[in-house]
């Protein structure tokens, strides 16, 4: 090439804006399943990440794993349907990490496949303890904290369930629909302030929690209504998170992404 040829234009690099470098990832529900993988996919991006569960030892083993693969990563004790344990995984990742977290993934979740009549106010409790009350506060915690630093991204994981009615998901549907809900009024009020707030919606992903649809006899019911005639594995919704938690997604505030193998949009 002469010194008068034109110098060739640099190609764009899209994959830069899904890089997560110098920031902290929060994944609750992080000791199993789908929240074990994300906070894997999200320290992969480049993010340090704190991972919580009730199950101390687990999220623990886990953080050791991705700090042995060249990550940083904490494990956290914490229940989401307890005000102190939150404030306490708070504090401890404030001290660890020396700052609060840019990302947080609302993933904690448990299920309940059971006849609405059936339903006694112990279950309705547990599941909107964990589900709705749980994320709730997790994102108010969280939130306060991205509003002082400038911002940040919350991602909670809802549910199919929660924008689709299912048979025998009466508490744990009107959870997740609630959590789509709450995630549109924190995106209209948290905007101001740069915090974004989306949500996953996951269709049938093959998880402990899955097993117990299985278990009660409906896959092959269940494949036949997805189109993709196929179950999700957690690695199915990294692409979506990642887009929400990183810069990529910084012009999407209060959407609702459905990750299904097209379940939803299956026909009459
Ligand atoms: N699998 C699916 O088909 C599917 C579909 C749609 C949505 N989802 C949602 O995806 C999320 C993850 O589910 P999964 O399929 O990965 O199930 P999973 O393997 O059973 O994981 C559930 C996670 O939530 C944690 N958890 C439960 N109660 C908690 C509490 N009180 N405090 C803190 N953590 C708590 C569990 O950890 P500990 O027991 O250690 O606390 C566990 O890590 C849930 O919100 C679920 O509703 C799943």
């Amino acid at each position: 090439m002469n010194s008068s040829s034109p110098k060739p234009a640099a190609l764009p690099d899209p994959a830069r804006d899904f890089s997560l470098q110098g920031k902290l990832a929060l994944v609750t529900g992080a000791s199993s399943g789908i929240g074990r993988h994300l906070a894997a996919a999200l320290a992969g991006a480049g993010a340090s990440v704190a991972l919580c569960a009730r199950r101390g030892a687990l999220v623990e083993e886990e953080a050791s794993r991705l700090r042995a693969a060249g990550a940083a990563a904490l494990g956290v004790a914490l229940d989401v349907a307890d005000l102190t344990s939150i404030e306490q995984a708070y504090s401890a990742i404030h001290e660890h990490f020396g700052r609060y977290p840019d990302v947080l993934v609302n993933c904690a979740g448990v299920a309940l496949l059971k006849p609405f009549l059936e339903h006694t106010p112990d279950d309705f409790d547990s599941v909107m303890g964990v589900n709705l009350r749980g994320a709730f506060f997790m994102a108010q915690r969280a939130a306060a904290e991205m509003v002082k630093q400038g911002g940040g991204s919350i991602v909670n994981i809802a549910s199919t369930a929660g924008v689709r009615p299912g048979g025998y998901l009466s508490c744990y549907g009107a959870s997740k629909a609630g959590l789509v809900h709450l995630s549109k009024i924190m995106a209209y009020e948290l905007a101001r302030n740069q915090v974004r707030v989306n949500v996953v919606c996951p269709g049938n992903i093959q998880t402990d929690m899955h097993k117990d649809f299985e278990d009660a006899g409906f896959t092959e019911a269940l494949i036949k209504r997805i189109p993709q005639r196929r179950f999700g594995q957690s690695d199915d919704l990294v692409g979506a998170v990642l887009l929400l938690a990183s810069d990529a997604g910084r012009y999407m505030t209060g959407s609702v992404m459905v990750v299904d193998g097209g379940q939803t949009v299956n026909s009459l």
